[in-house]
């Protein structure tokens, strides 16, 4: 699966997007160890803050269907914008996937990518909760 294949995923993903607030649908395709795309869109409410993006709901959803592992997300906004994901959705990536390709598009329609510990270094990680 290419990036651009991943990224078409994610553009499957944003159709179920619920965004009424924002106006700003959002879609995800997260790649499994075992070759499996899981979806995510980001889901708004009334109240405001229970909003959730969409790669956070991919990681819901994948990690609800029993799947751990990842190797890559793909995310995208509507033509134009770009989505490079929030500090939030990387520390939620970032616990199971550290060194998870990370796909995004900037608003020129290009795909850019990065390293998820390269978009947050010096994460909080589970290691931390232990006395040394
Ligand atoms: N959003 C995402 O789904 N992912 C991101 O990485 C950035 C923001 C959503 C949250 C909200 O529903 C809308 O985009 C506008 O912020």
């Amino acid at each position: 699966m290419t990036p651009r294949d991943l990224m078409r995923e994610a553009e499957k993903a944003r159709r179920h997007a619920y965004a009424p607030y924002s106006n700003f649908p959002v879609g995800a395709a997260l790649l499994t160890k075992d070759g499996t795309v899981v979806h995510g869109c980001n889901v708004e409410n009334a109240s405001y803050g229970l909003s959730v993006c969409a790669e956070r709901n991919a990681i819901w959803n994948a990690v609800s269907t029993g799947r751990r592992e990842f190797t890559a997300i793909a995310i995208t906004a509507r033509e134009g914008h770009g989505a490079p994901p929030c500090g939030s959705c990387r520390q939620v990536l970032h616990e199971f996937a550290p060194n998870a390709w990370v796909y995004w598009r900037d608003g020129k329609g290009r795909i850019l990518r990065r390293r998820l510990k390269a978009l947050l270094p010096l994460a909080f990680q589970k290691r931390m909760l232990r006395r040394r």
